[in-house]
């Protein structure tokens, strides 16, 4: 598949951007909006992506797909997991968090925000991708939950732009796999990412209140079970899992 890179040295959130004139974007390839600095980049549930110059990378792929697939919702799975192969092959110790985060040392590394907006009749996806790369300790100390990054984990300094080019053709290639073959394909992988979460119980944010289990299973659709201290299993869409 193509890419159709947009790139800003500032912007308010590349995914804004990409809502806003997804309207302008060609809908028979990849659009890769990136960016040096963030002046509001967004996060999942409303919170600020701190998004500091020429550090991290901040990006956001957009495709466009046919209304009406059920699966749509594991495409940010997919992102996240190709991100945990990429850091792997690098030599991190890296994991996957339910559903979309990435963490390295049980911080997070790597965080994915999905939108979607329509244009004619089509589904435009808005995939936000910020993966800390150079963000040295101090700022790191400033994110209100633990967050850690490339160079703090590796001890030397990443080319940002390599970081993303390696990262653009993992997506690329996960992404059309899993467009013919669905989520089925990598769930033996997207599992095994999550590491061992064993008897320690989890607590676990649906966006409305506070649930506290054992993990259990990543079913078949991606989503998430939990067994509850009554042993009732419950099963999540959506939310995620507290530090
Ligand atoms: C999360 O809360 O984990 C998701 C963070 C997503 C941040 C990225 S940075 C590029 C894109 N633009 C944004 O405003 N947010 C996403």
């Amino acid at each position: 598949m193509l890419i159709n890179r947009k790139h800003f040295s500032l912007i308010d959130s590349t995914n804004t951007w990409a809502k806003q004139n997804a309207h302008l974007l060609p809908k028979d390839v990849i659009t890769l909006v990136t960016a040096d600095e963030q002046t509001a980049g967004r996060g999942r549930f409303k919170r600020h992506w701190v998004s500091p110059p020429k550090q991290n990378i901040y990006a956001s792929f957009c495709f466009f797909l046919k209304m009406g697939r059920p699966d749509i919702g594991n495409i940010p799975q997919v992102l996240a997991l190709s991100t945990v192969t990429v850091l792997r092959k690098w030599g991190f110790s890296a994991f996957l968090k339910w559903p979309n985060d990435v963490l390295i040392s049980k911080k997070k590394v790597a965080g994915i925000l999905a939108e979607t907006t329509t244009v004619d009749d089509q589904l435009c996806m808005v995939l936000g991708i910020g993966l800390n790369v150079n963000m040295p300790l101090e700022l790191l100390e400033g994110i209100d939950r633990p967050a850690t990054s490339l160079s703090f984990e590796g001890k030397r300094h990443f080319d940002i732009e390599e970081v993303l080019q390696v990262l653009q053709k993992q997506f690329v290639a996960d992404l059309s796999l899993f467009l013919d073959q669905g989520f089925s394909h990598f769930l033996e992988t997207y599992r095994r990412y999550h590491g061992e979460y064993g008897i320690t119980p989890i607590r676990f944010h649906d966006n409305q209140k506070i649930w506290e289990g054992l993990f259990h299973a990543i079913n078949d659709d991606g989503s998430l079970v939990l067994q509850l201290s009554d042993g009732t299993l419950k099963t999540f869409i959506a939310g995620e899992i507290l530090f």
